[in-house]
């Protein structure tokens, strides 16, 4: 969370940093602020509140210079404010700095500066940063943060300048994502891509506890024990329209339209109609190595983690090998059975979740075996993987997940079908049904989509409603869990989704005269048992708003509303039903006057725990 941003160049920086910061909002949007260095002067402008704001200000009180940082926070240590803003200075504002991450140990590192006669503005551990550079500080800026670095316990992606010692950007990071750009006589830093695809497609990835000093002609970056690293150039090869709305009024519009798309990439070069073979690009687990495993956890978070779920149910099935999902944050702590012989699949849409981290490298140590799906290329989850499968959605920049998670499916059911048929546990026509029922879900969601408008009215109409309740069975179950959330997320409507078996055992008390239950009824095997539950909830007085396949038509007697996806495999029925309840929530979230694509209080990648 948090974005972060630098320029150094012969351009006037404020402009490129405020750009560079929009694209990166999705990470936070609490407050943001820019430090321009003019005439052996830093000059900061911070604000509470959207970029918006801070671009407003900068336009009435400019910054001049060509060197500089910014920032977009998602608040942890203090509340959102002027003061707690980034950039952070030490007392002289001889130094500034922009931080993601959280710092550990900075009450201890307060106190001591504190001792020392530092006096401190804001409630914020970046703020401690600043001094401790400025206590640490012999000859130069790059020294000095070398040795402030090695005191500070935790994460952080920081972007240093000083007036001390200028013409140069020091860059580093541990634990939070950050990128250099390099351009013809000027260079970036970002925490992502996007916020400087406009200016170049060459950048340096940078991996843990290295250090890049940037000038306007040069990028150097160092190791931990200060030793120059060659760096591969990345070439980035997707579009800076990728990352734009392209006529939508919200990114997670365009991400829902987008996913028939996106599954065409997701699949395209991995199964054909013509081809037999499950082509898994990067996963080189092979028969033998798939024969030595005996423990396969999926470990995620959020949305990744309702895809964990559904790959559970997926590889339990096809590859006859017990599986554990998991939280990631869970995990993490509790002390699970590892070691050579597990095969951990980790989802992550942005490839850098610090829980999902965390547990990623827990498993390494114990001598596990890694499988990542990602979405973002040369994140650090991807390099650090022992397998990775890309789901090439493309950009997602709306906080609600969308996109990331139809291709995550589809991803978990590739990889199933791989290992069953490497374990022979599957038949080969069975993979094939299995295959063609994944290769009609674009056409699936293409119908959904033509269904738009009747969901939006349902919405319209509805959009006062303070509770819903979810219900499936199997994998009926997971959609619902997936369209509770996103429902939550972006709407701020209280809702639950249960297992509808589980409902009598509590929660029906919830259910009264009016209460909304969308009945999520794809499953054919289960069609029987979640036509009782309905009956159950009706007979409380439940309006039932129901989703099936179109050869269920007997939904129609207990339903009040039916929305039918095409016939398909069960298996496959989440991909289509899904995206039902992401146009649902879409148009509940538009309908309350939410912010759609920044919802509070959260942001889009989670980079401290
Ligand atoms: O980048 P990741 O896939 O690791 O992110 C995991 C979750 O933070 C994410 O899916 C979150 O739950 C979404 N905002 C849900 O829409």
């Amino acid at each position: 969370m948090c974005g972060i941003v630098g320029y150094i160049g012969d351009k006037n920086a404020s402009p490129i940093l405020v750009e560079g910061l929009k694209k990166l909002e999705y990470r936070g949007y609490d407050s943001a602020g820019v430090a321009v260095y003019d005439d052996n002067k830093i000059n900061i402008r911070k604000k509470k509140g959207r970029l918006a704001i801070l671009d407003e200000e900068v336009q009435k009180n400019p910054v001049k210079g060509s060197m500089g940082i910014g920032h977009t926070r998602w608040a942890t240590h203090g509340a959102p404010s002027d003061i707690n803003s980034h950039p952070h200075c030490n007392g002289d504002c001889s130094i500034a700095i922009v931080h993601n991450g959280i710092i550990e140990n900075y009450m201890e590192l307060k106190e001591e500066l504190i001792e020392k006669g530092y006096r401190f503005l804001s409630e914020t551990d970046t703020e401690v940063i600043a001094h401790l550079i400025d206590y640490l500080y012999d000859t130069d800026i790059l020294s000095a943060v070398q040795a402030a670095v090695k005191k500070l316990k935790g994460s952080f992606a920081l972007g240093v300048m000083s007036t001390k010692d200028p013409g140069k950007i020091i860059a580093i990071r541990k634990d939070s994502p950050l990128v250099v750009g390099l351009g013809e006589r000027e260079n970036f830093i970002a925490s992502d891509i996007p916020a400087i695809l406009n200016h170049t497609r060459r950048v340096y990835l940078l991996d843990d506890n290295e250090i890049a000093i940037l000038t306007q002609d040069n990028v150097t970056v160092l190791d931990k024990y200060g030793e120059e690293v060659g760096k591969q150039v990345f070439k980035v090869d997707w579009d800076a329209a990728d990352a734009e709305k392209g006529g939508y009024d919200y990114f997670m519009h365009k991400e829902i339209h987008e996913q028939p798309k996106a599954l065409r990439d997701t699949m395209t070069s991995r199964i054909s109609r013509e081809n037999d073979d499950i082509v898994l690009d990067q996963i080189k687990l092979g028969k033998e190595e798939l024969e030595e495993i005996n423990k396969v956890y999926i470990v995620a978070c959020g949305t990744a983690y309702h895809a964990g779920l559904v790959g559970k149910f997926a590889i339990e099935k096809y590859a006859r090998i017990p599986v554990e999902t998991e939280i990631a944050s869970e995990f993490r702590y509790r002390n699970p059975i590892i070691d050579e012989k597990t095969l951990l699949i980790v989802l992550s849409q942005s490839g850098e979740t610090a829980d999902t981290l965390a547990a990623m490298r827990q498993v390494k140590e114990h001598g596990g075996r890694v499988m990542a799906i990602t979405n973002v290329i040369g994140s650090t989850i991807s390099r650090e993987a022992d397998d990775v499968m890309y789901t090439w959605a493309g950009p997602e920049i709306a906080v609600a997940s969308t996109k990331a998670y139809t291709t995550q499916l589809v991803c978990v059911y590739m990889i199933a079908l791989h290992l069953g048929l490497l374990k022979e546990t599957i038949t080969k026509d069975y993979a094939d049904k299995i295959r063609e029922a994944l290769l009609r879900a674009p056409e699936d969601i293409e119908y959904v989509l033509k269904q738009e408008e009747k969901i939006k009215e349902f919405a319209y109409k509805n959009f006062k409603v303070e509770d819903v309740f979810f219900l499936g069975r199997g994998l009926d179950n997971y959609v619902a869990m997936e369209g509770s959330l996103k429902m939550k997320e972006i709407s701020y409507i209280h809702s639950e989704a249960y297992p509808a078996g589980e409902l009598k055992h509590g929660t029906i008390a919830l259910v009264v005269d009016g209460t909304i239950i969308i009945a999520l009824c794809t499953q054919e095997e289960l069609f029987e048992k979640m036509m009782s539950n309905i009956k159950e909830v009706k007979a409380r007085g439940a309006y039932i708003l129901a989703f099936a396949q179109e050869k269920n038509k007997a939904i129609e007697k207990e339903a009040d509303e039916v929305f039918y996806i095409k016939d398909t495999e069960d298996d496959i029925a989440s991909i289509a039903t899904v995206v039902y309840l992401q146009i649902l929530a879409y148009y509940l979230s538009v309908a309350r006057g939410c912010d759609v694509d920044k919802p509070r209080n959260l942001a889009k990648s989670v980079t401290v725990e």
